[in-house]
């Protein structure tokens, strides 16, 4: 294989990703987009892995093997991984991979500083590694290290199941942690430099270890409910720290997957920082500041009075209703409830009821979760709205019907200052005329607070599974 094709067909690859990128912006063109994702990812693995052969061959190693074994190894993990994944749990298995992927990159930096030779980075064994290669080597392990144990703290605080402190959804906070993290992140970049101008392999190791410990200090202030920003920066992280790896390997197809990662993982975390009126340069520090009290669902809520009624009950309002806005959330996801939905919600566009789905950026537990759980049942688009389009309608709705969501549709976040998600642009589901609200409990959202619209005069809760409750109002409308 010559390097006009290697880098040819790397080029094709990127264009492909680039088309990716592209199409899972809608989810009309996600297919298309997630097709160019494998398919340049395919000729990625390819090449290189033809790339290695030849240089195998010419170098007289003998790597592929290796290689062969680990892409099957890897490969049918992460292929019974995705298969078996539930939709509500794919942010454990995203914050998953980005600490393999944060770790693959403190290894290959291990391996390139250990034995620079056989990464093409010397000629001979005894050459020292060129000052700009030990850069980008401290860049990609520093930035691989924080992602890795980072991505770790992320995956035990978002899947729950786990009674380790640090892995609560409730945010570890201490005294002096900001000065601390300042001081250690200080010293990795001062040890990183000491490693770039000198080449010390114990200043590499030394900031190595110092960089494992400010990914955990970095996360385990955050609290639950701002735990979709740290997942996307965590995911725009993995990204430069393979670009890093892919400068110091001269990989154009690392340096230009990594440079994708990074920048559309931080472009993402910009947008849910807007959604979630959070500080962006406060992310990507570490420590958000404002969130201080936020943690997952503790499933405790005061016992005060609330109106309830029946799925009946609900039917008999929505039908008797000219406009409907729908908030979909985390609960009907958990219930798989979205066919049922769709076919509610046919009944009554047939009975001349408007019906509108509100989505709010951070419902449920990922970026796009609801769009991705009404495409799967195939509801229209432009019955879809998002936040900013339809939060002006909410005055003039007759119902709003909100299923399984809680933290998005809380006033609080606009009335109560002290509020952990004072700030939170929200549904304006209180705005409505009348408002049902499915759950199956008073039990708190993720970021486990009371919710005052549940105890609005104008608000009729119907508890039970959504899936359940929906069943049962498709049955009561006909
Ligand atoms: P939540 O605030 O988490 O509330 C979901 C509600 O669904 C709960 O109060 C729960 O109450 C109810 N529920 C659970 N299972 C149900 C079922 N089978 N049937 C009916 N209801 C059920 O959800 P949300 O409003 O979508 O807000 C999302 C929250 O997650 C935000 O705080 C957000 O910051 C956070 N978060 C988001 C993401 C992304 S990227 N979207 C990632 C991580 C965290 P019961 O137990 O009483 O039923």
């Amino acid at each position: 294989m010559s390097m006009n094709l290697v880098t040819l067909l790397y080029l094709v690859a990127s264009i492909c990703f680039i088309q990716a990128l592209k199409g899972l912006s809608h989810p009309t063109t996600s297919r298309r987009g997630n097709f160019f994702g494998m398919l340049g990812m395919g000729i990625a693995i390819l090449t290189t892995v033809g790339l290695i052969y030849k240089l195998g061959a010419e170098l007289a190693t003998a790597g592929i093997g290796y290689v062969i074994v680990g892409l099957l190894v890897g490969g049918s993990a992460g292929s019974i991984m995705a298969k078996r994944v539930e939709m509500t749990k794919m942010p454990e298995l995203v914050a998953f991979m980005h600490s393999m992927i944060g770790l693959a990159a403190v290894f290959i930096a291990i391996a390139a500083v250990l034995e620079p030779q056989s990464m093409g980075i010397v000629l001979h064994i005894s050459d020292p590694i060129p000052t700009g290669n030990r850069l980008e080597l401290f860049l990609g392990a520093a930035i691989g290290a924080i992602t890795f144990s980072g991505s770790v703290i992320a995956f035990g605080k978002l899947s729950g199941k786990y009674k380790f402190r640090l892995f609560q959804g409730a945010p570890v906070q201490f005294a002096g942690q900001h000065k601390l993290n300042l001081i250690l992140g200080l010293a990795t970049i001062a040890l990183g430099l000491i490693f770039t101008f000198t080449g010390h392999y114990s200043a590499f190791t030394l900031m190595l270890a110092l960089a494992f410990v400010m990914g955990v200090l970095i996360i385990i202030p955050i609290g639950g409910a701002d735990m979709p920003v740290v997942v996307s920066m965590l995911n725009s992280y993995s990204g430069w720290a393979a670009a890093g790896i892919g400068f110091s390997l001269n990989n154009s197809m690392l340096i230009i997957a990594g440079s994708l990662v990074g920048s559309s993982g931080a472009i993402l975390s910009y947008i849910m920082c807007k959604a979630m009126n959070r500080s962006f340069f406060n992310v990507i520090l570490g420590g958000f500041g404002g969130a201080a009290d936020a943690g997952p669902a503790t499933g405790s809520s005061e016992q005060r009075p609330v109106k309830s009624g029946s799925a009946d009950d609900a039917t008999f309002l929505l039908s008797n209703a000219d406009s409907v806005i729908i908030v979909p959330g985390y609960g009907l996801a958990v219930a798989r409830a979205q066919h049922a939905l769709k076919e509610l919600t046919e009944k009554l566009v047939h009975n001349g009821v408007t019906v509108k789905y509100a989505i709010h950026p951070v419902a449920g537990r990922m970026p796009g979760h609801m769009n991705v759980l009404l495409a799967e049942a195939e509801v229209p688009y432009d019955q879809v709205f998002e936040m900013d389009d339809i939060n002006a309608e909410f005055g003039q709705a007759d119902v709003v019907l909100v299923l399984g969501a809680n933290d998005v549709v809380n006033p609080s976040a606009k009335t109560d200052p002290k509020s952990p998600i004072a700030g939170m642009p929200i549904l304006e589901a209180y705005k409505a005329k009348t408002i049902i609200v499915n759950k199956r409990s008073m039990a708190s959202g993720y970021a486990g607070l009371d919710n005052e619209l549940f105890y609005l005069d104008k608000t009729m809760m119907v508890f039970g599974d959504a899936k359940k409750v929906i069943e049962d109002m498709v049955k009561a409308v006909e």
